[in-house]
């Protein structure tokens, strides 16, 4: 038996994130790396960062402070060394100015080298002298490839790391260069893999990727499945009852995708898709390859696919440029589509990127005012929604446990957390029929409809 080991991963960032987290701790759960939730005695921790704003890259700094007071106190007290890792998209991108600047950081490690870890921890743990390593690779062999193929168990909603990469190059964005190229896990890997969750208890998948929609994976057959087909294949997967996918690009929203929308009951009828800003001028600088007028045509299809689809979306004000009109525009296609959730962004410069450079930055009180009269009207049009919710029933994934005594907390179809009470707790993991008697602004309650009625499959029940 390997001694068991203490192994602390903080994640930041997106979702993607959240699964390669889950992944490095697949990766080393056969070294005898078990998961804590602290860093204080931890033997290894591990930073997975985020680059895509300044202040997502800074709290990496702050946090590696609190890191090192841990190590220190540890290795004082006579304690094992504990190794430092910095990995993720700050990694990617800053890596070599990452040692430099703390030098108690012992590994830094890029997203496509995660597969490697094992390797790398044998390297830093050697026991002559201290190793510092540096792996920003973006190795010829694919990372999916060479992670194990058996995942630990996850919850009743679980990701799924479908696509990774993105090709689109929009001006303010890191991602391109800290994920690379496009690259899309072949269909049979991904089934596979979902059967597994399905297998462990996951009754909800959410397909990951930068671009999911650009999906084009190897057929198991020959050719390629688009991310319509890949849908289609995996609805037929018993126990799995629900599935998502995010984060789409209005460009990759084909045919084929629509009516998966329209054919797939157990497609979840909520739709993330970032249009980041309304103005055409502001579009075609910021490289987002689509316009207005374009992407009110493509909410227009899926809703006309699918009538009781919603949407949610990412925005950023404050692009370099961005005059009164370009924003009015902004504020004007969220009154006309209304978007039941929404992330709102200041513009940020980032350190190699082309807007960055750009002219005609816009002054920091301007931005401020933009993004508040935005926020303002997302979030009423999310409380409206919400609001509107009370009175109909929805299907409701009891996901885990509330903070009052008897109550728990599930997620309706569109992804508002629903609270209930007085259901045992063998509820968990069910889907069950709520009537929603109660809203707030971020989150929904209920009451069950009627015991006959629950677990049912997941059906589209709001209009
Ligand atoms: N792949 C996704 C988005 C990834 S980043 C897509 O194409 O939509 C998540 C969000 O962060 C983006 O949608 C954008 O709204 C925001 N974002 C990215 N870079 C940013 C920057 N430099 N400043 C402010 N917000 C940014
Ligand atoms: Fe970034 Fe644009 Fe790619 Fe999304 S599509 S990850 S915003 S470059
Ligand atoms: Fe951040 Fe990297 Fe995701 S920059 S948003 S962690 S792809």
């Amino acid at each position: 038996m390997t001694e068991a080991k203490k192994l602390f991963v903080k994640t930041y960032g997106c979702q993607m994130n959240v699964y390669d987290s889950q992944r490095m701790q697949d990766v080393l759960a056969p070294l005898g790396y078990q998961s804590v939730d602290s860093a204080e005695g931890a033997d290894m921790v591990i930073l997975n960062t985020c680059h895509i704003r300044e202040k997502a890259a800074e709290k990496v700094f702050s946090d590696l402070g609190r890191v090192r007071k841990h190590k220190e106190a540890k290795e004082a007290s006579g304690g094992d060394k504990m190794i430092v890792a910095v990995a993720g998209c700050v990694a990617q991108a800053e890596g070599a100015e990452l040692m430099k600047r703390e030098p108690m950081v012992d590994m830094v490690f890029g997203p496509q080298t995660y597969h490697r870890l094992p390797e790398m921890v044998a390297r830093a743990n050697r026991a002559v002298g201290r190793n510092r390593i540096v792996d920003t690779d973006f190795p010829a062999e694919e990372k999916f490839d060479h992670l194990p193929e058996q995942v630990s168990k996850q919850g009743y909603s679980a990701f799924l790391a479908i696509q990774e990469g993105c090709d689109k190059f929009c001006t303010f964005c890191v991602v391109p260069y800290t994920r690379g190229a496009e690259y899309s896990r072949p269909g049979a890997d991904v089934i596979r893999e979902a059967k597994q969750l399905v297998a462990q208890g996951t009754r909800e998948l959410t397909l990951l990727g930068q671009n999911v929609n650009a999906y084009h994976g190897e057929a198991p057959n020959g050719g390629e499945w688009t991310l319509g087909r890949l849908l289609r294949e995996l609805a037929e997967i018993d126990g799995l009852d629900r599935i998502r996918y995010t984060t789409s690009h209005p460009r990759d929203v084909d045919e084929d995708l629509i009516s998966a929308h329209r054919d797939i009951k157990k497609l979840m009828p909520f739709l993330h898709l970032p249009v980041q800003a309304g103005g055409d001028r502001v579009l075609q600088a910021m490289n987002r390859k689509h316009t207005n007028a374009d992407y009110r045509d493509i909410a227009k299809r899926l809703k006309d696919a699918c009538p009781d689809l919603a949407l949610s979306s990412d925005f950023i004000v404050g692009f370099p440029g961005e005059s009164d009109k370009d924003f009015e525009d902004t504020m004007e296609i969220v009154r006309d589509i209304t978007f039941i959730q929404a992330f709102s962004f200041k513009y940020s410069p980032r350190p190699g990127t082309p807007a960055s450079a750009m002219e005609l930055q816009v002054p920091e009180k301007v931005k401020t005012e933009r993004i508040m009269r935005l926020q303002a009207l997302l979030a009423e049009q999310q409380l409206t929604f919400n609001q509107n919710s009370v009175g109909k029933e929805m299907d409701v994934l009891l996901e885990r446990h509330g903070k009052y005594e008897g109550q728990l907390v599930g997620k309706s179809p569109y992804m508002q957390p629903v609270h209930v009470s007085g259901l045992p707790e063998s509820a968990l993991g069910q889907i069950v029929r709520l009537k929603i008697t109660e809203a707030l602004p971020n989150s929904l309650g209920g009451e069950l409809v009627d015991a006959t009625q629950s677990d049912q499959k997941s059906e589209r029940n709001v209009a």
